[in-house]
């Protein structure tokens, strides 16, 4: 399995760190410092959907190829406006599509298991073309008036086109039920017999919990990823991880002994989108040409679950 497109999309309306501080007890310097984030994209009056759409005819066009192509369809996402029909089938109708498809919630690690899930269906001689595609809006989970979570996050989609091939070289992925760490409650209509009080409850995150199980989850993971194929991390070209915070991503850099150069990061004005981070920042390395044919690249994600993943591939 290779990919041969990618594309994103993001909302027009950006918030800075400053816009934030006008109405939180919290300023552009700490959220940088502690985080890494600058501003963010955020969805206002445009629709997931939409977004989605529009990274995936991206992917689709820098793959050469039309959705009458596809054989499949996976979509990553967390929270959309609807509890039903699945985003994928949105997707499908919104680009012209007619292939099967399917949604999964891996939180941040989403693109990297709809890769071995993809990596399954060529193995098994089932598809040709498939499309993933990653959209996300964690700025509607998040309370707006708690500057522990809303100041991290930030929203879009990532698409990625795959095709036959032997490129992806290694996958490996975790999980470990730690519930308490990262979570959110939905309201669910009452019956007749649910006799507990219930309340929808936004985002909720042990922050330093989050943080240690990301820099430890995303260190064996891309070891175990390496070791399976016997390739080194300095002969890693590229390490994309997940864009939650820079701090996280400088340990696990320093975990690895790996030069600053080799980690791009777009965090700086895009906060945390969860599972879009991974193939956003892919979409924009691509298209800024910072790839060479043949370069090795190390993606990795972690996130609520506790769920994570890494993956080895050649550009
Ligand atoms: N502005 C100002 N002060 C703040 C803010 C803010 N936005 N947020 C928290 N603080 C305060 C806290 O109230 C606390 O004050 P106190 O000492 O008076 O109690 C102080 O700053 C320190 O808070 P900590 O939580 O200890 O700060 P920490 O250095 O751990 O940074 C952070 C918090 C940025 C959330 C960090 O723990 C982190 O990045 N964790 C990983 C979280 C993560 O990646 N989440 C993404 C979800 S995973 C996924 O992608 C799905």
């Amino acid at each position: 399995m290779n990919i041969i497109g990618t594309g994103s999309a993001l909302p027009k309306k950006i918030v800075t760190n400053g816009m934030l501080s006008e109405f939180l007890d919290t300023s552009d310097e700490w959220i940088t410092t502690r985080t890494g984030v600058k501003s963010r994209h955020v969805i206002s009056d445009e629709k997931l959907e939409d977004l989605a759409i529009k990274a995936a005819l991206k992917a689709l066009d820098d793959a050469s190829i039309s959705a009458a192509d596809l054989d499949f369809i996976i979509c990553s996402n967390v929270v959309n406006e609807y509890v039903t029909p699945q985003l994928s089938c949105i997707i499908q109708g919104g680009i012209g599509a007619a292939c099967p498809c399917m949604d999964i919630n891996c939180a941040c690690a989403g693109f990297i298991h709809a890769l071995e899930i993809a990596e399954s269906f060529y193995k098994a001689g089932r598809v040709n073309k498939v499309l993933i595609v990653c959209a996300e809006e964690p700025t509607r989970m998040t309370d707006w008036n708690d500057r522990s979570t809303c100041v991290l996050f930030g929203d879009g989609a990532g698409a990625a086109v795959l095709g036959p091939g032997e490129n992806i070289r290694s996958i490996k992925l975790s999980a470990s039920s730690a519930t308490d760490k990262l979570w959110q409650y939905r309201l669910l209509h009452p019956t007749p017999y649910i006799t507990k009080e219930e309340c929808d409850v936004p985002l909720q995150m042990k922050g330093q919990d989050v943080f240690k199980f990301a820099v430890k989850a995303a260190s064996g993971d891309i070891s175990r990823t390496l070791a399976e194929v016997s390739v080194d991390p300095d002969q890693v070209d590229h390490y994309l991880v997940h864009q939650a915070n820079t701090r996280i991503i400088t340990a696990i850099r320093n975990y690895l002994h790996q030069p600053d150069e080799k980690f791009p990061v777009n965090i700086t004005d895009h906060g945390n989108s969860s599972s879009s981070s991974c193939p956003i920042l892919l979409d924009e390395c691509s298209r800024a040409g910072r790839f060479n044919e043949g370069d090795l690249i190390v993606m990795s994600a972690f996130g609520a679950g506790f769920v994570s993943g890494a993956v080895l591939f050649k550009w």
